[in-house]
C-alpha cells in the first residue's frame, strides 16, 4: 500500500490465492508421459516479473502489438460494448492495455477486474480508482477458471461484456479453452459481450523468436518454475542440468515450451523420486495461435458468435468482438 494516498483499497471479495503450488498436481504432472506442469506455476513473483520483462522484449511483439489495436480501434469496440455495460476483466494484472478501453467507456457501470494475486489486484484497482474517480471499481480476487461471483454495482448494467486480452486463452489447450469460453458466456448472461485477444498464426521463425528471445528473458521465465518447485516443495532440481526450448508445433498450431533434461538425472520432489531421460522434455506452457476462423469457431463451440474483429497492419494479433448466442 502506498504511504501517501488516503484513498482506501476497494473491497476484494476473497482472500489472496497466489503463491500456492499443488503438490499431488505438481507430482502428477512429472509422473506423466510427457511430462508436464500447468502454466499457472510459471507466474510467482518472480515469474510475473520476468512476464512484464518479456513484454517489453523487441522479438515478444504480441503485447505491443495488441495495445497498438487498443488504442487505434478503442472507440469502434466501445460502440460495441455499447451504454452502462459492466466491464469483467478475467486475469486482470495491472490493467494496463484496459485503460485504453476505459478511456472510451465514460458511461461504465462498473470495471471489475479479476486476479487470483490479491496484493497485485488491488493496487491495480486502487490506480484504476485514481486516474478515474468516477467509475465503480470491484476487484474480485479469485481463480478465474473457476468462475466468477459478479459484485453488483450501485448502477444496475444494462449487460455484461468479459474483455480477456493477451492471448491468454491460447495459453489453455482447446477443450479447456471451450470451457473457460462457455464459463465466460454463464457469467456474462443473455446479451453479454467477449471482447478477446489472440495471436495469429504467421511465419514460424517469428513465431520461435518470441518465445527464444536473444537476452533470454523467456529462458529465465521458463527456468523460474525449477527453481521455484526447489523453494516451495523442497526439490532438489540442478537448474544447470535444464535447457529452455520452445518450439513451433504446427500440427497444433502452437508453440510448446519445453524444460529439456541435458542429462538422465533423478530429481526428488518433497521426498519423491522422478526421473528424467537425457534430453526428455517437461512441457511447461502451450501457447495456440489463431486464425480468424479458429476463433469463430471456438467462440461458436461455447455458445458465442463472432461480430467484428480488428487487426494490426502485419495480421499479428487480432482482436475479436463476439455476443451470446
Ligand atoms: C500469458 N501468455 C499469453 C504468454 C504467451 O505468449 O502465451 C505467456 C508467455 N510465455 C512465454 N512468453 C510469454
Amino acid at each position: 500500500m502506498r504511504r501517501h494516498d488516503p484513498r482506501p483499497a476497494p473491497p476484494a471479495s476473497r482472500p489472496d490465492a497466489a503463491d500456492w503450488l499443488l503438490f499431488e498436481d505438481v507430482l502428477a504432472g512429472l509422473r506423466s508421459t510427457p511430462k508436464r506442469l500447468s502454466p499457472a506455476y510459471l507466474y510467482d513473483r518472480r515469474g510475473s516479473q520476468l512476464f512484464d520483462a518479456i513484454c517489453e522484449q523487441p522479438e515478444y511483439y504480441l503485447t505491443r502489438t495488441e495495445t497498438a489495436i487498443l488504442a487505434r480501434h478503442a472507440p469502434e469496440m466501445a460502440a460495441c460494448i455499447g451504454e452502462r455495460a459492466l466491464l469483467l476483466e478475467p486475469g486482470s494484472g495491472s490493467s494496463r492495455k484496459t485503460r485504453l478501453l476505459l478511456d472510451a467507456l465514460p458511461d461504465l457501470a462498473a470495471y471489475v477486474p479479476v486476479d487470483i494475486s490479491r496484493s497485485h489486484l488491488l493496487e491495480a484497482a486502487r490506480a484504476v480508482q485514481a486516474a478515474y474517480p468516477r467509475l465503480e471499481v470491484l476487484p474480485v480476487c479469485a481463480d478465474f477458471t473457476q468462475g466468477i461471483m459478479l459484485p453488483s454495482p450501485r448502477r444496475r448494467p444494462f449487460r455484461v461484456v468479459v474483455f480477456f486480452p493477451g492471448s491468454t486463452l491460447g495459453n489453455f489447450d482447446a477443450p479447456e479453452a471451450v470451457r473457460l469460453l462457455e464459463r465466460m458466456r454463464r457469467t456474462a448472461g443473455a446479451g453479454g459481450g467477449l471482447l478477446v485477444g489472440v495471436d495469429l498464426v504467421k511465419d514460424p521463425a517469428i513465431l520461435e523468436q518470441a518465445y527464444n528471445d536473444a537476452a533470454g528473458v523467456t529462458a529465465a521465465f521458463n527456468m523460474n518454475l525449477l527453481a521455484r518447485l526447489n523453494r516451495e516443495l523442497a526439490a532438489d532440481f540442478a537448474l544447470g542440468c535444464f535447457r529452455h526450448e520452445a518450439v513451433w508445433v504446427p500440427s497444433e498450431s502452437r508453440i510448446e515450451m519445453h524444460l529439456v533434461s541435458v542429462c538422465a538425472q533423478a530429481v526428488h520432489i518433497a521426498g519423491e523420486r522422478v526421473e528424467f531421460a537425457l534430453g526428455e522434455r517437461l512441457v511447461t506452457e502451450h501457447c495456440h495461435k489463431y486464425t480468424g476462423q479458429s476463433i469463430a469457431t471456438q467462440g461458436r463451440a461455447a455458445g458465442w458468435a463472432a461480430l467484428r474483429s480488428w487487426t494490426d497492419p502485419r495480421g499479428y494479433f487480432s482482436v475479436h468482438y463476439l455476443e451470446t448466442v
